[in-house]
């Protein structure tokens, strides 16, 4: 085992990812370096509970840390996110190593509370409350960025969204101060990131809650799109009920906002929105893609879809299939309903099998395939640019490597580019090539930059 070492396991979404590498960074700042596993001195599960079993998931990943650490007492096990906040005091039964519960908000907490814990062996910590207002995190070491990073802009969800357990596990929304989101951005490009991705449960709410600062999300978005430096901007998650006219007019007026949205749609059928209190329906959905589309004619849309929500027929199935379709997503993450122990949901009637779900979920992610299929093809020949992100595995032909970047549209391409240099983080015109099963290859057409 190596003294003050770590090791960071992440479950769930971007803000679980975003929470890991501050975590990361906050414990590098005090003197800790990252470790494999077997090795690690404090070992950290971020949790997701979303969907399916998060406890089964949770017991058996800190059973694989047993097994791999050989159950050593030194080793300090801290679990953190959406199941810790769930499950709180219930996760030390049982698992000697765990000594600290980690929730949404007492995350900020766990450098401090992991430096304790390793001064003093008998104790045991949960940070579980949730906090009034946005807790603003420990900036850490200020070493080089990487070319895309993702700023917080927001926690927690006011939605409640009749299946969804994200209100409870991150509370509610809690929107951060203006002037620190603008410094965290301006931080960031000065280490030499070129694009950003504003993160929140529901971005266009930002600013209408107790904590707002009288910005509204598209005053937002214009501020960090005026940033020096930045090269492209994205945000994750909006939802379809709160994308204002602004936040329509944005695409048209806002450059560097990159011409794809992930917006989602969840069911196409009216009924099923209904109980799923989306508070929005098929025809609001479409009317707001065509004032998109009319903003930023390249505009490319990739979504959310739930299939087999209680009380779901094949009419209500097919309606989704019909919306994919007239909406003709790049993309998107689809999933099977599952109950979350405290949305409403869980107590609705009809039930749809696992096994009509699953047959559902099959025809679902074959018409995507066939959508993405379909998009990804009309890509080639375009002109576009590229945000190298590293080496590409896939080795280039010739003397010339194979780097892999993404286009404003966030798909990932093959490019080759000279050797001899390192190209992370720089910007290259390419045209798209061909198009591979998820991806594209593309040929440079000028300089760097
Ligand atoms: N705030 C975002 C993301 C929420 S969680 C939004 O509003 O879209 C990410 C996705 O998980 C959701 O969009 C939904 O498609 C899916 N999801 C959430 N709860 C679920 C459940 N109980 N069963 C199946 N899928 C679920
Ligand atoms: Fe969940 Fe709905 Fe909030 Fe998204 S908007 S986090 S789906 S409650
Ligand atoms: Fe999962 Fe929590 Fe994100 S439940 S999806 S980690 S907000």
């Amino acid at each position: 085992m190596l003294e003050k070492s770590f090791h960071i396991l992440t479950f769930g979404c971007q803000m679980n990812v975003h929470d890991s590498q501050w975590l990361a960074r906050a414990l590098t700042g005090r003197g800790f370096q990252e470790a494999p596993l077997e090795q690690a001195q404090v070992v950290v599960l971020n949790t997701c509970s979303v969907r399916e079993k998060p406890e089964q998931k949770v017991i058996s990943a800190l059973g694989r840390v047993r097994q791999v650490t050989g159950g050593n007492p030194g080793v300090l096990v801290a679990v953190t996110g959406c199941v810790a906040q769930q499950l709180g005091g219930k996760l030390f039964e049982g698992a000697g190593q765990v000594r600290l519960v980690a929730g949404s908000d007492g995350i900020a907490g766990a450098p401090a509370a992991i430096e304790r814990l390793l001064a003093e062996p008998g104790l045991r910590l949960s940070l579980l409350d949730f906090t009034s207002s946005y807790v603003e995190r420990e900036a850490g070491p200020r070493h080089a960025a990487e070319p895309v990073a993702y700023i917080n802009i927001m926690q927690g969800c006011d939605n409640f969204c009749t299946y969804c357990i994200v209100p409870f596990t991150r509370g509610r929304q809690k929107s951060r101060a203006t002037p620190a989101i603008l410094e965290e951005c301006l931080a960031v490009l000065d280490r030499g990131a070129r694009e950003i991705t504003l993160l929140g449960q529901n971005v266009n709410a930002f600013g209408r809650d107790k904590s707002g600062d009288g910005v509204s999300f598209a005053a937002l978005l214009s501020r960090v799109a005026a940033l020096p430096g930045l090269a492209r901007l994205r945000y994750v998650t909006p939802h379809p009920k709160d994308m204002g006219p602004d936040d329509v007019a944005a695409f048209a007026e806002l450059a560097p906002l990159c011409p794809r949205l992930h917006l989602p749609l969840q069911s196409g059928s009216d009924t099923v929105l209904e109980r799923m209190r989306r508070k929005y329906n098929r025809r609001d959905f479409l009317d707001l893609v065509a004032c998109l589309r009319a903003a930023r004619p390249d505009l490319a849309l990739s979504t959310d879809l739930i299939v087999g929500f209680p009380g779901e027929t094949e009419k209500d199935f097919e309606a989704t299939l019909e919306m994919m379709e007239s909406c003709g997503f790049m993309s998107s993450f689809s999933f099977c309903y599952s109950d979350r122990p405290g949305a409403r949901a869980a107590l609705f009637p009809d039930k749809i099998p696992p096994e009509v779900q699953q047959e559902r979920l099959l025809r679902l992610q074959e018409l995507q395939e066939k959508l993405s299929r379909r998009w990804l093809e009309a890509r080639t020949g375009r002109e576009t640019s590229l945000l190298i992100e590293g080496p590409s595995r896939r080795q280039g032909l010739g003397a010339e490597p194979s780097w892999q970047g993404r286009d404003p549209y966030g798909v990932p391409v093959h490019v080759t580019l000279p050797a001899g240099e390192d190209h992370t983080g720089r910007m290259v015109p390419v045209r798209i090539m061909e198009a591979k099963k998820h991806s594209l290859t593309a040929r440079r057409t000028g300089a760097l930059w």
